[in-house]
């Protein structure tokens, strides 16, 4: 029920986004690293400088990490670009340029944790791994009724536990896309849009009226 909701929510309601429709993991991946802590629409012109300026992670490997740096300027979080010019460098050398599309070989580079490695592995090579960003952690402590705080050891496994469990029904590449955009655009932290969503019926936070108390976090 969930994951055919959402998913059909998404086909409808998705923005048109230039890292969609593309499998190739060196590209979700300049998107992705770029999207940490990042709007979209604050991302996107960096995603498009970074593509036009580096069209191969060969590129990106080669370019002095001054004009990585220059190009990163105004995004913050400067270790982002670092990172991404060590992970460049790291798969020329250890994986002869091409950009691993597999889970447990994306964990190895820098910057790249569990969130970004599912990310990329899931809609590159749509590998069964679940996104839990705090678009999902939202969405998912509401439709549950999950209180257990996303900031806690017990809540970061029970959520996580859950987030597997829904992907044995899913696509990964389409539904770690679609949770996320619906958590975004849909079940937004502050006034979701429960009038017109097609999971309020069933959405736990809705019926017992507490849809603006959820996610709990331990630390404001
Ligand atoms: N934020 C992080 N990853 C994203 C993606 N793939 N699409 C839209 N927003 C995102």
């Amino acid at each position: 029920m969930f994951v055919q909701e959402v998913t059909k929510w998404y086909q409808i309601n998705r923005r048109t986004l230039p890292w969609r429709n593309t499998n190739d993991a060196y590209i979700i991946w300049l998107s992705e690293i770029i999207l940490q802590q990042t709007r979209v629409e604050q991302g996107l012109p960096y995603f498009y400088k970074f593509q036009e300026r580096f069209k191969t992670v060969k590129e990106f490997a080669l370019a002095s990490e001054d004009e990585v740096l220059k190009l990163w300027q105004g995004l913050g979080y400067y270790s982002r670009a670092r990172n991404m010019h060590a992970t460049a460098k790291a798969v020329m050398e250890k994986h002869h340029g091409v950009f691993p599309t597999r889970y447990e070989q994306l964990l190895q580079l820098k910057g790249i944790g569990e969130y970004t490695a599912a990310a990329i592995s899931s809609f590159s090579a749509n590998e069964p791994h679940a996104v839990v960003d705090g678009n999902v952690y939202r969405l998912l402590s509401r439709f549950f009724g999950i209180s257990t705080p996303i900031d806690s050891t017990q809540g970061r496994k029970q959520f996580k536990e859950l987030a597997y469990e829904l992907l044995k029904e899913a696509q990964p590449a389409e539904y770690n896309q679609a949770i996320m955009e619906f958590g975004a655009i849909q079940c937004k932290p502050a006034s979701p849009n429960c009038a017109e969503c097609p999971l309020s019926v069933n959405c736990v936070a809705f019926i017992e009226g507490i849809v603006n108390t959820l996610p709990i976090k331990t630390k404001k």
